[in-house]
Protein backbone atom coordinates (compact mmCIF):
# COMPACT_ATOMS: atom_id res chain seq x y z
CA UNK A 1 0.00 0.00 0.00
CA UNK A 2 1.38 3.82 -0.70
CA UNK A 3 1.73 5.41 2.66
CA UNK A 4 2.23 9.16 3.67
CA UNK A 5 5.96 9.25 1.41
CA UNK A 6 4.20 10.83 -0.77
CA UNK A 7 4.86 14.02 0.72
CA UNK A 8 8.62 13.46 0.02
CA UNK A 9 9.10 12.54 -3.69
CA UNK A 10 7.83 12.82 -6.87
CA UNK A 11 4.27 11.87 -7.99
CA UNK A 12 4.71 9.28 -10.33
CA UNK A 13 1.57 8.91 -12.51
CA UNK A 14 0.14 5.67 -15.24
CA UNK A 15 -2.38 6.86 -17.21
CA UNK A 16 -4.76 4.26 -18.48
CA UNK A 17 -6.57 5.27 -21.81
CA UNK A 18 -5.21 7.40 -24.15
CA UNK A 19 -8.09 8.72 -26.06
CA UNK A 20 -10.10 11.66 -26.01
CA UNK A 21 -10.22 12.62 -22.08
CA UNK A 22 -6.41 10.96 -21.68
CA UNK A 23 -5.27 13.52 -23.50
CA UNK A 24 -6.41 16.59 -21.86
CA UNK A 25 -4.98 14.44 -18.72
CA UNK A 26 -1.15 14.19 -20.30
CA UNK A 27 -1.69 17.76 -20.93
CA UNK A 28 -2.42 18.91 -17.29
CA UNK A 29 0.35 16.16 -16.08
CA UNK A 30 2.66 17.94 -18.00
CA UNK A 31 0.88 21.49 -16.66
CA UNK A 32 2.41 20.17 -13.21
CA UNK A 33 5.97 19.00 -14.28
CA UNK A 34 7.19 20.30 -11.61
CA UNK A 35 5.43 18.09 -9.25
CA UNK A 36 4.56 14.94 -11.02
CA UNK A 37 5.61 12.62 -14.14
CA UNK A 38 4.00 10.46 -16.10
CA UNK A 39 5.77 7.40 -16.10
CA UNK A 40 3.11 4.53 -18.46
CA UNK A 41 0.71 5.45 -20.76
CA UNK A 42 -1.28 2.47 -21.22
CA UNK A 43 -3.66 1.86 -24.10
CA UNK A 44 -4.91 -1.27 -25.62
CA UNK A 45 -4.24 0.54 -28.63
CA UNK A 46 -0.72 0.79 -28.31
CA UNK A 47 0.14 3.30 -31.26
CA UNK A 48 -2.21 5.80 -29.05
CA UNK A 49 -0.36 5.14 -25.95
CA UNK A 50 2.69 5.74 -27.97
CA UNK A 51 1.34 8.83 -29.04
CA UNK A 52 1.11 10.21 -25.45
CA UNK A 53 4.11 9.34 -24.43
CA UNK A 54 6.14 10.66 -27.28
CA UNK A 55 4.33 13.95 -26.02
CA UNK A 56 4.27 13.35 -22.14
CA UNK A 57 6.96 11.35 -21.37
CA UNK A 58 6.79 7.69 -19.78
CA UNK A 59 6.89 4.59 -21.10
CA UNK A 60 4.42 2.50 -23.34
CA UNK A 61 2.13 -0.12 -22.43
CA UNK A 62 -0.67 -2.52 -23.55
CA UNK A 63 -1.99 -3.44 -20.48
CA UNK A 64 -2.18 -1.92 -17.38
CA UNK A 65 -1.27 -5.10 -14.92
CA UNK A 66 2.54 -5.10 -17.32
CA UNK A 67 3.04 -1.20 -16.98
CA UNK A 68 2.27 -2.41 -12.79
CA UNK A 69 5.31 -4.84 -12.76
CA UNK A 70 7.58 -2.61 -15.12
CA UNK A 71 7.57 0.64 -13.72
CA UNK A 72 7.25 2.19 -9.88
CA UNK A 73 3.65 4.35 -9.86
CA UNK A 74 1.94 6.32 -7.29
CA UNK A 75 -1.11 7.45 -8.71
CA UNK A 76 -3.03 5.52 -11.47
CA UNK A 77 -5.26 7.85 -14.06
CA UNK A 78 -8.22 6.23 -15.45
CA UNK A 79 -9.51 7.79 -18.86
CA UNK A 80 -10.96 4.25 -20.31
CA UNK A 81 -14.50 3.26 -21.48
CA UNK A 82 -16.59 4.28 -18.56
CA UNK A 83 -17.80 0.22 -18.40
CA UNK A 84 -14.35 -0.28 -17.87
CA UNK A 85 -13.85 2.03 -14.89
CA UNK A 86 -14.31 -0.29 -11.99
CA UNK A 87 -11.75 -3.33 -13.33
CA UNK A 88 -9.18 -1.18 -14.11
CA UNK A 89 -9.52 0.79 -10.67
CA UNK A 90 -9.76 -2.33 -8.66
CA UNK A 91 -6.55 -4.15 -10.02
CA UNK A 92 -4.82 -0.20 -9.39
CA UNK A 93 -6.13 -0.60 -5.35
CA UNK A 94 -5.24 -4.19 -5.28
CA UNK A 95 -2.11 -2.95 -6.10
CA UNK A 96 -2.30 -0.36 -3.34
CA UNK A 97 -2.39 2.53 -5.44
CA UNK A 98 -4.12 6.24 -5.26
CA UNK A 99 -6.65 6.25 -7.96
CA UNK A 100 -8.22 9.14 -9.87
CA UNK A 101 -11.32 8.00 -12.59
CA UNK A 102 -12.96 10.00 -14.91
CA UNK A 103 -16.34 10.45 -14.49
CA UNK A 104 -18.89 8.58 -13.91
CA UNK A 105 -17.36 6.33 -11.76
CA UNK A 106 -19.03 3.52 -13.10
CA UNK A 107 -22.11 2.73 -15.68
CA UNK A 108 -24.26 1.12 -12.18
CA UNK A 109 -24.11 2.06 -8.40
CA UNK A 110 -23.41 -1.28 -7.84
CA UNK A 111 -20.09 -1.53 -9.77
CA UNK A 112 -19.11 1.70 -8.17
CA UNK A 113 -19.85 0.01 -4.38
CA UNK A 114 -17.51 -2.52 -5.97
CA UNK A 115 -14.99 0.36 -6.16
CA UNK A 116 -15.80 1.76 -2.69
CA UNK A 117 -15.42 -1.57 -1.75
CA UNK A 118 -11.60 -1.90 -3.04
CA UNK A 119 -10.65 1.47 -1.68
CA UNK A 120 -11.80 0.40 1.93
CA UNK A 121 -9.54 -2.38 1.74
CA UNK A 122 -6.53 -0.41 0.12
CA UNK A 123 -6.97 2.46 2.11
CA UNK A 124 -5.83 5.19 -0.28
CA UNK A 125 -6.68 7.97 -2.27
CA UNK A 126 -9.71 7.72 -5.43
CA UNK A 127 -11.08 10.76 -6.63
CA UNK A 128 -13.52 10.88 -9.20
CA UNK A 129 -13.09 13.99 -11.96
CA UNK A 130 -16.35 15.86 -11.66
CA UNK A 131 -14.00 19.12 -13.17
CA UNK A 132 -16.92 21.75 -13.22
CA UNK A 133 -17.55 21.43 -8.93
CA UNK A 134 -13.89 23.50 -9.48
CA UNK A 135 -15.47 26.12 -11.50
CA UNK A 136 -15.29 29.59 -9.86
CA UNK A 137 -19.00 29.58 -10.83
CA UNK A 138 -20.18 26.88 -8.97
CA UNK A 139 -17.62 27.83 -5.76
CA UNK A 140 -19.74 31.08 -5.93
CA UNK A 141 -23.10 29.00 -5.68
CA UNK A 142 -21.96 26.19 -3.55
CA UNK A 143 -20.80 28.91 -1.21
CA UNK A 144 -23.66 30.92 -1.03
CA UNK A 145 -26.16 27.91 -0.54
CA UNK A 146 -23.67 27.45 2.53
CA UNK A 147 -23.99 30.48 4.02
CA UNK A 148 -27.64 30.39 3.84
CA UNK A 149 -27.61 33.18 1.50
CA UNK A 150 -29.85 31.57 -1.05
CA UNK A 151 -32.10 31.00 2.26
CA UNK A 152 -34.49 27.80 1.87
CA UNK A 153 -33.73 26.19 -1.20
CA UNK A 154 -36.98 25.64 -3.46
CA UNK A 155 -36.20 24.28 -6.71
CA UNK A 156 -33.19 23.45 -9.33
CA UNK A 157 -33.02 23.04 -13.17
CA UNK A 158 -30.69 20.99 -14.55
CA UNK A 159 -30.67 21.34 -18.07
CA UNK A 160 -28.17 19.98 -21.31
CA UNK A 161 -29.29 20.80 -24.35
CA UNK A 162 -26.51 19.65 -26.56
CA UNK A 163 -26.18 18.25 -30.78
CA UNK A 164 -23.90 15.23 -31.37
CA UNK A 165 -24.06 13.75 -34.68
CA UNK A 166 -24.53 10.37 -35.65
CA UNK A 167 -20.66 10.36 -36.52
CA UNK A 168 -19.72 10.95 -32.99
CA UNK A 169 -21.82 7.94 -31.87
CA UNK A 170 -19.83 6.09 -34.61
CA UNK A 171 -16.78 7.29 -33.66
CA UNK A 172 -15.60 4.82 -30.85
CA UNK A 173 -18.20 1.24 -30.46
CA UNK A 174 -18.67 1.68 -26.48
CA UNK A 175 -20.23 4.97 -27.51
CA UNK A 176 -23.97 4.66 -27.07
CA UNK A 177 -23.73 1.00 -25.48
CA UNK A 178 -25.62 0.36 -21.74
CA UNK A 179 -22.39 -1.82 -20.68
CA UNK A 180 -19.84 0.39 -21.42
CA UNK A 181 -21.12 3.64 -21.45
CA UNK A 182 -24.13 2.77 -18.99
CA UNK A 183 -26.68 5.52 -20.79
CA UNK A 184 -27.02 8.06 -23.11
CA UNK A 185 -27.68 11.71 -23.23
CA UNK A 186 -28.02 11.82 -19.33
CA UNK A 187 -24.95 9.29 -18.20
CA UNK A 188 -22.50 10.28 -20.63
CA UNK A 189 -22.77 14.08 -21.66
CA UNK A 190 -25.35 15.32 -18.36
CA UNK A 191 -23.55 13.82 -15.16
CA UNK A 192 -21.63 16.89 -14.70
CA UNK A 193 -24.59 18.98 -14.65
CA UNK A 194 -26.32 16.38 -12.41
CA UNK A 195 -23.38 16.30 -9.71
CA UNK A 196 -24.20 20.04 -9.75
CA UNK A 197 -27.15 19.92 -9.13
CA UNK A 198 -26.47 17.01 -6.16
CA UNK A 199 -23.79 19.66 -4.95
CA UNK A 200 -25.97 22.47 -5.03
CA UNK A 201 -29.08 21.25 -3.63
CA UNK A 202 -28.25 18.21 -1.71
CA UNK A 203 -28.92 14.31 -1.56
CA UNK A 204 -31.58 13.38 -3.90
CA UNK A 205 -34.57 10.77 -2.70
CA UNK A 206 -36.52 9.75 -5.02
CA UNK A 207 -36.44 10.46 -9.63
CA UNK A 208 -39.47 10.04 -12.00
CA UNK A 209 -38.84 10.20 -15.64
CA UNK A 210 -39.60 9.27 -19.33
CA UNK A 211 -36.27 8.54 -21.98
CA UNK A 212 -36.48 8.65 -25.42
CA UNK A 213 -34.09 7.72 -28.86
CA UNK A 214 -35.20 10.39 -31.04
CA UNK A 215 -31.93 11.21 -33.90
CA UNK A 216 -29.76 8.68 -33.43
CA UNK A 217 -29.48 4.93 -35.10
CA UNK A 218 -27.68 2.19 -33.97
CA UNK A 219 -27.39 3.32 -30.54
CA UNK A 220 -28.86 1.38 -27.50
CA UNK A 221 -29.38 4.27 -25.17
CA UNK A 222 -31.54 7.53 -24.81
CA UNK A 223 -30.73 10.49 -26.78
CA UNK A 224 -33.52 12.46 -24.86
CA UNK A 225 -34.26 12.02 -20.97
CA UNK A 226 -36.74 14.11 -18.56
CA UNK A 227 -36.96 13.33 -15.47
CA UNK A 228 -38.25 15.15 -11.96
CA UNK A 229 -36.32 14.80 -8.51
CA UNK A 230 -37.13 15.25 -5.21
CA UNK A 231 -34.33 16.17 -2.64
CA UNK A 232 -33.81 15.43 0.72
CA UNK A 233 -34.43 18.89 1.93
CA UNK A 234 -37.34 18.45 0.15
CA UNK A 235 -36.66 21.04 -2.46
CA UNK A 236 -37.76 19.69 -6.27
CA UNK A 237 -35.93 18.99 -9.19
CA UNK A 238 -36.21 19.14 -12.80
CA UNK A 239 -33.55 17.23 -15.51
CA UNK A 240 -33.11 17.94 -18.76
CA UNK A 241 -30.75 16.29 -20.78
CA UNK A 242 -30.20 15.90 -24.86
CA UNK A 243 -27.82 15.57 -27.32
CA UNK A 244 -30.15 15.94 -30.44
CA UNK A 245 -31.15 18.94 -29.53
CA UNK A 246 -29.27 21.43 -32.72
CA UNK A 247 -27.30 23.07 -33.11
CA UNK A 248 -26.43 22.38 -29.63
CA UNK A 249 -26.79 25.23 -26.81
CA UNK A 250 -25.93 25.04 -23.41
CA UNK A 251 -25.18 22.86 -19.87
CA UNK A 252 -27.26 25.18 -17.67
CA UNK A 253 -27.98 25.02 -13.86
CA UNK A 254 -30.78 26.70 -11.97
CA UNK A 255 -30.56 27.23 -8.07
CA UNK A 256 -33.79 28.96 -6.14
CA UNK A 257 -34.51 29.42 -3.02
CA UNK A 258 -36.66 31.77 -0.96
CA UNK A 259 -34.21 34.58 -0.51
CA UNK A 260 -32.12 34.47 -3.84
CA UNK A 261 -30.84 32.46 -7.05
CA UNK A 262 -28.30 31.29 -9.18
CA UNK A 263 -27.58 30.52 -13.29
CA UNK A 264 -24.74 29.06 -14.49
CA UNK A 265 -24.85 28.40 -17.81
CA UNK A 266 -21.85 26.93 -19.68
CA UNK A 267 -19.88 26.72 -16.57
CA UNK A 268 -20.23 30.83 -16.13
CA UNK A 269 -21.96 32.16 -13.50
CA UNK A 270 -24.90 34.16 -15.45
CA UNK A 271 -27.20 35.48 -12.20
CA UNK A 272 -26.39 35.42 -8.73
CA UNK A 273 -28.82 37.57 -6.32
CA UNK A 274 -28.50 37.19 -2.54
CA UNK A 275 -31.02 39.49 -0.94
CA UNK A 276 -29.81 42.39 0.51
CA UNK A 277 -30.52 42.63 4.13
CA UNK A 278 -31.97 46.11 3.58
CA UNK A 279 -34.68 45.19 1.11
CA UNK A 280 -37.77 46.82 0.71
CA UNK A 281 -41.29 45.37 1.55
CA UNK A 282 -42.17 45.27 -1.73
CA UNK A 283 -39.41 43.44 -2.87
CA UNK A 284 -39.54 40.57 0.00
CA UNK A 285 -43.27 40.19 -0.70
CA UNK A 286 -43.26 40.28 -5.09
CA UNK A 287 -39.21 39.50 -5.58
CA UNK A 288 -37.76 41.79 -8.33
CA UNK A 289 -36.92 40.27 -11.84
CA UNK A 290 -35.64 43.43 -13.03
CA UNK A 291 -31.92 42.99 -14.62
CA UNK A 292 -30.57 45.44 -12.15
CA UNK A 293 -30.26 42.36 -9.36
CA UNK A 294 -27.94 40.79 -11.27
CA UNK A 295 -25.37 40.58 -9.02
CA UNK A 296 -22.80 39.16 -11.26
CA UNK A 297 -20.67 42.17 -11.71
CA UNK A 298 -19.34 41.35 -7.97
CA UNK A 299 -17.70 37.96 -9.60
CA UNK A 300 -15.27 38.96 -12.02
CA UNK A 301 -13.91 34.98 -12.06
CA UNK A 302 -17.08 33.45 -11.88
CA UNK A 303 -18.78 35.14 -14.82
CA UNK A 304 -15.88 34.66 -17.11
CA UNK A 305 -15.33 38.10 -17.32
CA UNK A 306 -11.49 37.61 -16.21
CA UNK A 307 -10.79 34.92 -18.37
CA UNK A 308 -12.27 36.48 -21.33
CA UNK A 309 -9.66 39.78 -20.31
CA UNK A 310 -6.95 37.40 -20.20
CA UNK A 311 -7.85 35.56 -23.80
CA UNK A 312 -7.94 31.65 -23.08
CA UNK A 313 -9.03 29.38 -25.55
CA UNK A 314 -12.12 27.22 -25.06
CA UNK A 315 -9.05 23.73 -24.89
CA UNK A 316 -7.40 25.94 -22.12
CA UNK A 317 -10.06 26.44 -20.12
CA UNK A 318 -10.53 22.15 -20.72
CA UNK A 319 -7.31 21.51 -19.23
CA UNK A 320 -7.41 24.31 -16.44
CA UNK A 321 -10.71 22.69 -14.38
CA UNK A 322 -8.84 19.20 -14.72
CA UNK A 323 -5.96 20.64 -13.47
CA UNK A 324 -7.75 22.50 -10.29
CA UNK A 325 -8.87 18.74 -9.78
CA UNK A 326 -5.40 17.52 -10.06
CA UNK A 327 -4.37 20.21 -7.79
CA UNK A 328 -6.89 19.25 -5.15
CA UNK A 329 -5.53 15.65 -5.63
CA UNK A 330 -1.97 16.18 -5.04
CA UNK A 331 -3.38 18.43 -1.45
CA UNK A 332 -4.67 15.74 -0.44
CA UNK A 333 -2.11 12.90 -1.26
CA UNK A 334 0.49 14.99 0.99
CA UNK A 335 -2.13 15.79 3.64
CA UNK A 336 -2.58 19.62 2.89
CA UNK A 337 -6.64 19.41 1.53
CA UNK A 338 -9.58 16.74 1.82
CA UNK A 339 -10.01 15.47 -1.68
CA UNK A 340 -13.78 17.37 -2.98
CA UNK A 341 -14.86 14.73 -5.02
CA UNK A 342 -15.15 11.24 -3.70
CA UNK A 343 -16.81 7.93 -5.15
CA UNK A 344 -19.44 8.69 -2.50
CA UNK A 345 -20.22 12.01 -4.26
CA UNK A 346 -20.23 10.55 -7.59
CA UNK A 347 -22.10 7.91 -6.32
CA UNK A 348 -25.50 10.44 -6.15
CA UNK A 349 -25.22 11.52 -9.12
CA UNK A 350 -25.15 7.97 -11.13
CA UNK A 351 -27.93 6.76 -8.51
CA UNK A 352 -29.94 9.78 -10.10
CA UNK A 353 -29.21 8.74 -13.19
CA UNK A 354 -29.60 5.27 -13.12
CA UNK A 355 -33.30 5.92 -11.50
CA UNK A 356 -33.99 8.21 -14.22
CA UNK A 357 -33.71 5.04 -16.41
CA UNK A 358 -35.02 2.57 -14.04
CA UNK A 359 -37.89 4.81 -13.85
CA UNK A 360 -38.30 5.24 -17.90
CA UNK A 361 -38.44 1.69 -18.13
CA UNK A 362 -41.17 1.03 -15.47
CA UNK A 363 -43.26 3.86 -15.64
CA UNK A 364 -42.78 4.36 -11.67
CA UNK A 365 -41.25 7.14 -9.35
CA UNK A 366 -37.87 5.17 -8.12
CA UNK A 367 -36.98 5.77 -4.27
CA UNK A 368 -32.68 6.22 -4.36
CA UNK A 369 -30.34 4.53 -1.79
N1 LIG B 1 -14.44 14.88 -17.70
C1 LIG B 1 -14.84 15.08 -18.94
O1 LIG B 1 -15.22 16.19 -19.31
C2 LIG B 1 -14.84 13.94 -19.92
C3 LIG B 1 -14.87 14.20 -21.31
C4 LIG B 1 -14.83 13.12 -22.19
C5 LIG B 1 -14.82 11.81 -21.70
N2 LIG B 1 -14.85 11.60 -20.35
C6 LIG B 1 -14.87 10.21 -19.83
O2 LIG B 1 -13.62 9.60 -20.10
C7 LIG B 1 -13.81 8.21 -20.41
C8 LIG B 1 -13.18 7.92 -21.78
O3 LIG B 1 -13.84 8.69 -22.78
P1 LIG B 1 -13.09 9.11 -24.13
O4 LIG B 1 -14.03 10.00 -24.85
O5 LIG B 1 -11.71 9.58 -23.84
O6 LIG B 1 -13.06 7.68 -24.87
P2 LIG B 1 -12.08 7.24 -26.04
O7 LIG B 1 -12.74 6.09 -26.72
O8 LIG B 1 -11.64 8.40 -26.85
O9 LIG B 1 -10.78 6.70 -25.25
C9 LIG B 1 -10.77 5.53 -24.46
C10 LIG B 1 -9.43 4.83 -24.66
O10 LIG B 1 -9.34 3.73 -23.74
C11 LIG B 1 -8.69 2.63 -24.41
N3 LIG B 1 -9.03 1.41 -23.67
C12 LIG B 1 -10.20 0.72 -23.66
N4 LIG B 1 -10.15 -0.31 -22.78
C13 LIG B 1 -8.92 -0.25 -22.21
C14 LIG B 1 -8.26 -1.04 -21.23
N5 LIG B 1 -8.87 -2.06 -20.62
N6 LIG B 1 -6.98 -0.70 -20.91
C15 LIG B 1 -6.35 0.34 -21.51
N7 LIG B 1 -6.94 1.13 -22.46
C16 LIG B 1 -8.20 0.83 -22.79
C17 LIG B 1 -9.22 2.71 -25.83
O11 LIG B 1 -8.38 2.04 -26.74
C18 LIG B 1 -9.25 4.24 -26.07
O12 LIG B 1 -8.04 4.70 -26.64
C19 LIG B 1 -15.31 7.95 -20.33
O13 LIG B 1 -15.63 7.43 -19.06
C20 LIG B 1 -15.93 9.33 -20.50
O14 LIG B 1 -17.18 9.45 -19.84
C21 LIG B 1 -14.83 12.62 -19.46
Amino acid sequence: MSTGSEANHRIRLALVGAGVIGTIHGAVISDLADRMDLVAVVDTHRDRAERLVAEHGGKAFTSLTDALEAVEIDVVSVCTPTGRHGEVAIEALQAGKHVIIEKPAETTVEKTDEIIAAQRRAGTQVAVISQHRFDPATEVAVAAIGNGELGRLTSGIASIDWWRGQTYYDSGNWRGTWELDGGGALMNQGVHTVDLLVATMGRPVEVFAYTGTLAHERIEVEDVAVGVVRFENGALGVLHATTAAYPGLSARLQVHGDRGSVVIDNDKLTFIHRTPRDSSAEERAYGNPGTAINQIADYPDASGVAAQTAGSTPGQLAIDAHRRQYENFLAALTGREALRVVLETNRQAIAIITGVYESARTGRPVSLQ
